[in-house]
């Protein structure tokens, strides 16, 4: 009995084991051509976009970078080779998007589009539901959501020529609402929009993967511009709703933010990159990415537990807004 219960056990590590070897293999496959490839990134001004973009100029991609600013376009233009082109690009503009598109066709001529980076975000407004009025949150919903459809829907044509691909950049706060404001729900919204996208492209042969970073030193993880904003939402809030709040809840708030983001906040953001770079080079790119320690065995994991569990975890990062958390 003992014999035979061993055997079973011995069987089933070993074919786990070569299951796992044959994922590590297929993940490392790789695609060739980049030098005929063209790679779209929108919000390359900055953080992860600005990077990729150097990135993958650096292997020979054609990279176009859409920026929001002139700055943005000409001092990433500077730092990399004569391939890489740039074009001025506001996400929550519809012609702003139609020009960019008319300006990538230009340059893949009859090759199509071969990947496409939804990458533009922003943050802010980001703090507790009742300091929020509804333009808080189509502020950032119209960047990091409707944004992102609408790059998607205007560069699908482009994307099915070249049997391309879409990287759409959604995070751990799409997985777990950590805070109010419409950030968590925006990339709950791109978790949910590539999941369809990717089930009715994938006929067509267009994938779709979703990157989902944990915390690093970026502009929208950028806690004086949180805090500076979080100031704006709290003075003007009504007497009635400040009396509501401890006195001195205001300040924890900023100072645990600020402490928690420090700790959290991992400043090496190549490995969101590795990701973005992986969904675009690998024959067989993952569905998911979590980039990031604190993704991979944090906040991903703990998302999948009870609510009460994450409510709890959740809660111990901010004070509580009153003296005792349930009266
Ligand atoms: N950093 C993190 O911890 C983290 C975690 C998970 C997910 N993410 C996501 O990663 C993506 C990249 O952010 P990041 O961390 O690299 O921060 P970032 O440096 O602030 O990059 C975001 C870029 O998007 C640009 N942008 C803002 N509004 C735009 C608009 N309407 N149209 C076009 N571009 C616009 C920003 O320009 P301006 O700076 O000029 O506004 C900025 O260059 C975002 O989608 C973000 O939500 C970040």
């Amino acid at each position: 009995g003992v014999l035979l219960s061993n055997l079973a056990s011995t069987c089933v590590l070993l074919l786990a084991c070569c299951a796992a070897v044959r994922w590590y293999i297929r993940d490392s496959y790789k695609i060739g051509g980049f030098s005929q490839k063209h790679v779209f990134i929108t919000g390359c001004d900055s953080g992860f976009g600005n990077l990729l973009a150097r990135q993958l100029d650096q292997k020979g991609f054609r990279v176009i970078g859409g920026c929001l600013t002139e700055k943005g376009a000409k001092d990433l233009a500077a730092a990399t080779s004569p391939r890489l082109k740039t074009t001025l690009l506001d996400v929550t503009d519809s012609a702003s998007i139609r020009s960019a598109v008319e300006f990538v066709s230009r340059e893949v001529e009859d090759r199509g589009l071969w990947g496409l980076v939804n990458n533009a975000g922003r943050s802010v407004p980001i703090g507790p539901t009742q300091w929020m009025q509804l333009e808080d949150f189509t502020k950032v919903l119209d960047v990091n959501l409707i944004g992102v459809i609408d790059v998607t829907l205007q560069f699908l044509p482009l994307l099915k020529k070249a049997k391309g691909r879409v990287v759409n950049v959604a995070s751990i706060a799409g997985r777990l609402s950590l805070t109010g404001g419409g950030y968590c729900l925006s990339k709950w919204g791109v978790e949910a929009f590539s999941d369809s996208l990717r089930r009715d492209m994938h006929p067509f042969g267009i994938k779709v993967s979703i990157i989902e970073p944990g915390f690093f030193k970026t502009g929208v993880t950028n806690v004086d511009l949180i805090n500076a904003d979080l100031r704006r939402l709290w003075t003007r809030l009504p007497q009635e709703i400040k009396d509501s709040y401890k006195a001195t809840f205001l300040d924890n708030y900023m100072r645990m933010q600020g402490f928690s983001m420090n700790i959290l906040c991992s400043p090496d953001i190549s490995k969101v990159t590795w990701c973005m770079e992986h969904a675009l080079t690998a024959q067989y790119p993952r569905t998911r990415y979590g980039a990031g320690w604190d993704a991979k065995f944090f906040w991903i994991p703990l998302s999948y537990l009870p609510s009460f569990v994450s409510d709890f975890v959740v809660n111990m990062f901010l004070p509580s807004p009153k003296d005792t958390r349930n009266d």
